[in-house]
């Protein structure tokens, strides 16, 4: 090429000689000669301008760089993955960002024409690990990553990204722990809707409507279902000023609001401290207070404030300072704001949860709506019992009844048992389109009584069966849980007496009354049946379905 140029400059040289074959001659080779001296100048320019052109395309480090993948949410924002990569020889260094989570690569094979990458980062006390397949394409990365070993990997092209786009902000200092003020609500455990578990990222402005409007027709707000919380998935960026922004789905917050305190409920909304939400949204690290007053000016009631991001920041021993952070704001915003927690359970959380301006926070990782998920999690949560009290609630997750993996005895069970924890009570299914029975199930008032007793006493399990003797134990195959289990919940004027079975065979349980630390004469009233049954004060026996429940309130 460089040859070709100067060649070029050549003809050009020529073609100028002819033009000026007037002049004399000592003046035409003098003028040949500067020109061929500036032709070799500029061959010389060009030629090490070319070499370094070519060294850099065959640059032995071609995969250094900021690369991105931008995947559209349909909503008008992207979720992004950044593989901000250092390539030394064979050695790939960098980090990997994908949504919430922030890796560094700990070791690679390959180079350009093929490569694997391990990166891991830690997430409290455990570590998370993720491999990148990719090959560089032309001027694109192409690359895969399987969620799970066993998963189909996903296919994704990477293209280069300015430096610095996507690039962890600065840790910001914490705070000294104080005590923030108890704000006042949630002296029942909140109830209402969210829209995760049946929508996840589909939720928008239409359909929390018409979830209001469902609410208020269907009988659950009269029997006491009140916030309508919307889930991960309704952010956009920031604007100038740093103010939060909805995306596409919900094009005025303000107006929604009205909208749903025109039913006569209320709204919840979602946020968390970290740069990003669990589905890779804009979270509220660094605009803590902005965003409390933002949910102010829209009239919102209730704030979901989901880990999630956070953890690519701050260690979970850090978790009080920044939860304080929210907590402090949401109270300066003047506005009642109903403040839940959800780190998962970590760091017990009940223990402190309070203490930061928390009226409930999550005690366990995500439900799903099946069996073994919900028993799991419910059955789990005796220990928790002297954290929860009025203003103040353990929250084993929202409720799956109604979204259709489980049958309608098991959603007794769900509703039954969150009764008996004096759980929050966050329906999570479709309103709009639910049966008479599951209806039924979520609005049986005298349930809901016992769930919402003012005592806000948690109930406890009292007595279990023999434990199956299991197979060996091992942490894959952890020991049967045991078949049955009663629980009982101290309610003001009564006791509630739950029978769990949580067998694949109906079950007769029988039980001395006194075993179970109740005696003297009680009326009893089964709370599914709404039956009055004789509560004997020597023995009582009850036959249970397969994981169903019999519930009882008694009182003097
Ligand atoms: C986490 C929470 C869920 C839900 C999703 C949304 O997994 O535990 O309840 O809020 O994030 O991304």
């Amino acid at each position: 090429m460089v040859i070709i140029a100067a060649n070029r400059f050549t003809t050009e040289a020529q073609r100028f000689h002819r033009d000026t074959e007037t002049e004399t001659e000592h003046r035409a080779m003098k003028t040949k000669s500067r020109i061929g001296i500036l032709v070799i100048i500029i061959g010389i320019t060009l030629s090490f301008l070319l070499a370094a052109l070519a060294s850099a395309r065959q640059s032995p480090e071609p995969l250094t760089g900021n690369w991105a993948v931008r995947t559209p949410n349909n909503d008008g924002t992207f979720r992004t993955t950044y593989l901000n990569l250092k390539q030394e020889g064979s050695k790939i260094t960098g980090t990997i960002r994908v949504t919430q989570f922030y890796y560094r690569i700990t070791d690679n094979t390959g180079g350009p024409e093929g490569f694997v990458l391990n990166a891991s980062m830690m997430d409290g006390k455990s570590e998370r690990k993720v491999q990148y397949e990719g090959k560089l394409v032309g001027d694109e990365l192409h690359i895969s990553t399987r969620r799970r070993p066993q998963d189909n990997p996903t296919q994704m092209v990477a293209v280069r990204a300015p430096a610095g786009e996507g690039a962890l902000p600065a840790r910001n200092p914490l705070p000294a722990l104080h005590k923030v003020r108890d704000n006042g609500l949630a002296r029942t455990p909140p109830m209402g809707w969210n829209s995760w578990n049946k929508f996840a990222s589909r939720v928008d402005d239409a359909t929390v409507r018409s979830i209001a409007d469902a609410m208020a027709s269907s009988g659950m707000k009269e029997a006491g279902y009140t916030y309508i919380n919307i889930d991960d998935t309704w952010e956009a960026g920031r604007d100038a000023q740093g103010n939060i922004q909805t995306n596409k789905k919900f094009p005025d917050m303000k107006a929604l609001a009205d909208y749903v305190h025109g039913k006569g409920l209320k709204l919840g909304i979602y946020s968390s401290p970290g740069p990003n939400t669990c589905a890779g949204y804009e979270g509220s690290y660094g605009h803590e207070e902005q965003d409390a007053r933002t949910y102010a000016a829209w009239g919102i009631d209730y704030l979901k404030y989901d880990w999630c991001g956070a953890r690519t920041l701050y260690t979970d021993e850090e978790m009080p300072a920044v939860y304080q952070i929210m907590g402090d704001a949401l109270l300066k915003t003047k506005r009642p704001i109903v403040y839940s927690l959800c780190q998962y359970g970590r760091l017990d959380v009940w223990k402190w949860g309070a203490d930061v301006g928390g009226n409930l926070w999550r005690t366990t990782g995500d439900i799903r709506d099946a069996w073994d998920s919900m028993t799991r999690i419910g059955f789990s949560q005796n220990d928790l019992a002297p954290w929860a009290k009025p203003g103040h609630w353990n929250d084993p997750d929202m409720l799956e009844i109604g979204n259709g993996a489980m049958s309608e005895t098991e959603y007794k069970t769900h509703m039954s048992l969150w009764a008996m924890l004096a759980a929050p009570l966050l329906a999570g299914n479709d309103l709009r389109s639910m049966s008479p029975e599951i209806l039924a199930i979520l609005t049986n008032r005298e349930v809901i009584a016992v769930d919402q007793d003012k005592l806000g006493t948690q109930g406890q399990r009292v007595w279990q069966s023999a434990v199956p003797s299991p197979p060996a134990t091992t942490a894959a195959t952890p020991a049967p849980p045991a078949n049955q289990e009663i629980w009982t919940r101290t309610l003001s004027g009564g006791v509630a007496v739950a029978f769990f079975n949580r067998a694949k065979e109906e079950a007769k349980i029988t039980i001395k009354p006194a075993d179970l630390k109740i005696t003297g004469k009680w009326k009893a009233r089964d709370l599914w049946t709404l039956q009055n049954v004789t509560w004997p004060e020597t023995e009582y026996s009850v036959t249970v379905p397969s994981h169903g429940v019999v519930m009882l309130r008694l009182s003097k």
